[in-house]
């Protein structure tokens, strides 16, 4: 029996020749080789950051490390787990103050602390907390507005450097000035004075605001719901995300609120445009805090 005739070849599809899909310069690739690394070897996961202010911050840390290149920092951080604990401080950009943006703070005071108040007790959860200014702030408003006693807050962040201040509530005294016009803005009702002890250059804020806050390392990147809540402040983290990872920190928050409780976000960033968007309701727009819908 004679055998089929192979196809023409003009019928063959041509060879595809081999393409990064996207061109990619030499220091994004450096940077995607050292994301990679640094999650091989120390379990951080920076690989869905955004890559312009990565970029800045790797390039800021090469300075200050006297290093010359992204490479060489690559091959130091793989041999030397010290020099990663540095550079974890340029990556995570632990920058914060207290009562940061007045309106937020001001906004659940008005618009979300009355409903937590129809709950028998509460439950906050503060995600990239870093220095702990956002959650002694969030403290002195709930005991002010009377509900400090039934909530438990839950502090997270990826920087155990940073957990470690927050644990310990002392802010620098050249800060309190503005953080007091912030705290009167927020609607303070007290006098900010009364929240802190100043000793030599530094403020000691009064320790029991934190009874019942719990300070926990965990990455809004690798690591999964833990309780639930009712309230989520997380603000100023997502702005770094890429929209992949911002939708995975969106679904973390969405599965630990309780029934129609509330997320509260930066600023700058915004549940609009990710894949969470027709999950919640707008609660308070300027201030972008939003509330779960019902299931
Ligand atoms: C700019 S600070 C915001 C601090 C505070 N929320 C505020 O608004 O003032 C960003 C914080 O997010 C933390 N962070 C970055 N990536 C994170 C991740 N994957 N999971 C949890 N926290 C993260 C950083 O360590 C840093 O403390």
């Amino acid at each position: 029996m004679s055998q089929p005739a192979p196809p023409p070849s003009s019928s063959r599809p041509a060879p595809v020749p081999l393409q990064p899909l996207q061109p990619l310069s030499d220091t994004e690739i450096e940077l995607r080789l050292l994301m990679e690394a640094i999650y091989l070897k120390y379990s951080y996961d920076f690989r869905n950051y955004t890559a312009t202010s990565q970029k800045r911050r790797v390039l800021h840390a090469l300075d200050q490390l006297g290093l010359p290149s992204i490479s060489a920092l690559q091959e130091r951080v793989l041999r030397d787990p010290s020099l990663f604990g540095r550079l974890l401080q340029f990556l995570t950009i632990p920058v914060s103050e207290m009562f940061r943006d007045p309106a937020y703070f001001l906004a659940l005071r008005q618009h979300v602390v009355p409903i937590l108040h129809t709950y028998p007790s509460v439950k906050v959860w503060v995600a990239g907390c870093s220095t702990g200014e956002e959650v002694f702030s969030l403290a002195i408003l709930l005991r002010e507005e009377g509900l400090l006693g039934r909530t438990q807050i839950y502090a997270t962040d990826i920087n155990p450097a940073s957990l470690e201040k927050a644990r310990q509530g002392i802010f620098p005294l050249e800060a309190i000035r503005g953080y007091t016009a912030n705290y009167q803005r927020a609607g303070g009702r007290g006098e900010f004075s009364d929240y802190y002890t100043a000793a030599y250059e530094a403020a000691r804020f009064d320790p029991t605001l934190c009874a019942d806050v719990i300070f926990a390392d965990h990455s809004l990147a690798t690591d999964s719901v833990f309780a639930e809540t009712q309230l989520v402040s997380c603000r100023n983290v997502l702005i770094y995300f890429n929209r992949e990872l911002q939708d995975r920190a969106l679904g973390l928050f969405h599965e630990s609120l309780s029934h129609r409780g509330f997320l509260g976000l930066g600023s700058k960033e915004s549940i609009d445009f990710s894949g969470y968007s027709d999950r919640f309701d707008t609660h308070a727009r300027a201030e972008r805090i939003y509330r779960k819908k019902a299931a």
